[in-house]
Order: structure tokens, then sequence, then C-alpha cells
């Protein structure tokens, strides 16, 4: 059983929720939206990918309040794109559909259609994947696993871009491992990029160590860094790198220990 977790309100005025179990926010309390747009669709290359039409891919960890998927299909509506995209998260604790009501996410797009989105998403969860077409006549598809990510193991699925969102490393520390990144490679397309807020020298090890190629780039709403990770060193190309040899070298003598 866990705790439930209180509604806030960001600095750009967009929702969030603060976890009573984590003791920490879902999002960035500067703005969930400024820093969901920033972190998972515009440093990673999403957007451009959306602009170019090119058939999509993601894979989420840590589903929350279901701000990434909203902030994809807006920009999907906004870039009137047709192409297939597959969307798969994972939520261990979501949230209920009193609390997802609250989400004011809605007053951020400018398309009707995503007015009922928190709502309708998660009225009808259900343990275990849960396949759902938020809009009937755009070729879409949620594919939402309400389990741990231990548990998850979808057939077939290999993701263009992993949103790696889940709470820090020191309060949600196994989604951090170098095993939790090796789990990740096996549902990654060959030139998969992997993004995260994170700039933590532990998990970028951990990551290092699972085998992905490492960069950084400038965080969100003043964080000095966030971390873009590949298993294509040529997709990092334009990112300043990250030495993953002294990061592994590091996690081999438990250097990251407490
Ligand atoms: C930082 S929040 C996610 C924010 C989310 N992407 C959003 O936009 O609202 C991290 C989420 O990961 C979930 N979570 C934590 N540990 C998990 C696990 N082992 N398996 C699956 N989900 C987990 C939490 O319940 C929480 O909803």
């Amino acid at each position: 059983m866990t705790d439930r977790p209180d509604h806030r309100i960001t600095k750009d005025g967009s929702s969030t929720f603060y976890s009573n179990t984590y003791k920490q926010y879902y999002h960035n309390p500067n703005g969930s939206v400024s820093e969901s747009k920033h972190v998972f669709f515009e440093t990673p290359g999403v957007t451009d990918t959306l602009a170019s039409q090119n058939e999509l891919t993601i894979l989420e960890v840590g589903f929350g309040t279901g701000l990434n998927f909203f902030l994809l299909l807006d920009y999907y509506l906004s870039k009137k794109c047709s192409m297939p995209v597959r969307y798969y998260s994972i939520e261990a604790f979501p949230i209920t559909q009193e609390e997802a009501s609250k989400l004011n996410y809605a007053s951020f797009s400018d398309f009707d259609e995503l007015r009922t989105f928190s709502g309708h998403i998660f009225s009808h969860l259900a343990t275990g994947m849960n396949t759902i077409k938020p809009l009937p006549d755009k070729d879409i598809e949620l594919h939402l696993f309400i389990g741990t990510f231990d548990d998850f193991s979808p057939a077939g699925l290999k993701a263009d871009f992993i949103f790696h969102d889940a709470f820090s490393p020191e309060v949600n520390a196994e989604l951090w491992t170098a095993g939790a990144f090796q789990k990740l490679k096996t549902f990654s397309a060959p030139d998969a990029v992997l993004s995260t807020y994170c700039a933590a020298s532990k998990a970028r090890a951990a990551m290092a160590k699972a085998g992905w190629y490492l960069a950084r780039s400038r965080g969100a709403l003043g964080k000095r860094e966030m971390t873009i990770a590949s298993l294509s060193d040529q997709k990092l190309a334009s990112f300043k790198r990250v030495n993953e040899k002294r990061l592994i070298e590091r996690f081999l003598s438990n250097d990251f220990e407490n």
C-alpha cells in the first residue's frame, strides 16, 4: 500500500504530484511541462522525428501522470502527423481517476481532442498490459503496463526512444541499476536514444556498465546537465560525450557505494 500523492502546481503553471511514498515531486517544481519538453522531446530529437513523419516507438519508464504521453499527442496533432506511433509505458502505482481529474495539462494544449485525456486514460486501467487508442482516427497506440519494471516483458518491443523518468536513484534505486539498463537494451532498436533528467555519475556508470554510450546535455530549467545515452555512438555525435570507460572502472571498483 502506498500513500496517496498530493496535487501541486509547478512554476510554469502546470500540474505535478508530490509522492508521499518516495518523498519527491513527479516533475521539476520549476515546471513540469517545460521540463518534459526539454528532456524528452527536444534534446533527444523526438520532435525532429515527428516532424520527419517517421514511424516511432517509445518506451517510458514511469508513466506517472501521463504527461509525456499527453505531450506526445499534442506534438503529433500540432505537427499534423499521420505515421504510426507506439508508446509503451510502465507504472507500478497508478494514480486514480479522481487524482488524474486534478491535472491541468489540457490547458497547455490547443486541441479539443485532448480535453478529456487524463480522465479517460486513468478510468480504464487493469493490472498487466492495457492497450488504448486515445484518438480513434489516429494510428497511435498506448501500451501501458500496470505492474513493476521487473515484471515487464513485452514480446518484440524495439523502441527508438526511451524516456527514463523514474524518481531519483536515491529513492528509486531498482530502476537505475546496470541490470535495469541491460534489460532496457533488450527492448531497444540498435540506434535507440535514451534520455533522462538525471546526471548522477552513479546512474551514468550503471548505463555505461550495461553497454550504453553516453553524452551530457544542458539540463532543464536551470539544471546544469541531463543525460543522453544510445546504443549507437553515432547518434551522440552532436553532444558532448561522457567517458564511459572511466565510469565503468569506477563502477567496478565500487566507487559509488555509500
Ligand atoms: C518521476 S515519476 C514519473 C513521471 C511521469 N513520467 C509523468 O510524466 O508524470 C516516476 C514513476 O515511476 C513509478 N515507479 C517507481 N518505481 C517503479 C517500478 N519499479 N516499476 C514501475 N513503476 C515504478 C512511480 O510510481 C512513478 O509514477
